[in-house]
């Protein structure tokens, strides 16, 4: 797998973080209290992009902190964008599904996810937060990178691998409340990656899917599977 002088971090459960060869530092689903985020990250730094795929607490849970501690541009689908608005992000750029936007030199592109996306509020409400979305990102350098996000397994995947081509998948795997290594390896073959990074499991116990499944169901001749540890950096 190359990067092309990008650096990916994983930080336990849906959460990364991209150093672009540029300098610029995004983080995607950020919710940096996960049981298997390493202590030292628990505390951002930097952050000039935030990328939101839905509304669940443990795919936005530090993002309204970052948002205020770091003013980075925040980005996801209309509804949940307007709540972080309200929250106090002081810049947000709104999108939906199929199209592209370039934010800090890095194409994001908002792709369907079948998932739903409630946003608990702090009285413990359940707010519209639009719909689930994953995202394609190309980075300097023009490395393709798909982060689905929470999701189902849909034929749709294809449509995702047809147009853009990302050589790098982060998946799901964890089972319960996403796909599962049986549909993820399915998502595969849709999407034909070069390389899977498995995310989305062992975070709780009932996220019972690990990626030495998923590499049994795809066997020789399938992507790579790559599964970091958490805190690693690529
Ligand atoms: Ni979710
Ligand atoms: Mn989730």
């Amino acid at each position: 797998m190359n990067l092309q002088g990008n650096r990916l971090t994983w930080l336990g459960h849906a959460t990364f973080r991209i150093e672009t060869k540029d300098g610029t530092v995004i983080y995607i689903d950020p919710w940096l209290s996960n049981p298997l985020c390493p202590e030292n990250e628990k505390d951002v730094k930097k952050c000039d992009v935030l990328i939101c795929t839905h509304g669940h607490g443990d795919h936005i849970g530090d993002a309204v902190k970052i948002a205020k501690q770091h003013n980075p541009m925040v980005v996801g689908i209309f509804e949940l964008c307007a709540w972080m608005q309200k929250k106090g992000a002081k810049q947000i750029s709104a999108m939906n599904k199929g199209g592209t936007q370039t934010v800090a030199g890095i194409k994001i592109t908002m792709t369907d996810a079948v998932h739903s996306c409630g946003i608990e509020d702090d009285d413990g409400s359940m707010v519209y937060g639009g719909e689930a979305c994953g995202y394609v990102l190309e980075l300097p350098g023009g490395v393709k990178l798909y982060h689905a996000g929470d999701t189902a397994v849909f034929g749709d995947m294809q449509i995702i691998h047809e147009i853009y081509r990302p050589e790098i998948a982060l998946l799901p795997i964890g089972d319960h409340f996403t796909m599962g290594p049986r549909e993820a390896a399915h998502a595969c073959m849709l999407l034909q990656p070069k390389t899977v990074i498995p995310m989305h499991f062992g975070t709780f116990p009932m996220l019972t899917g690990r990626p030495g499944e998923l590499k049994k169901l795809l066997g020789p001749g399938g992507p790579e599977i790559l599964e970091m540890k958490p805190g690693q950096t690529l």
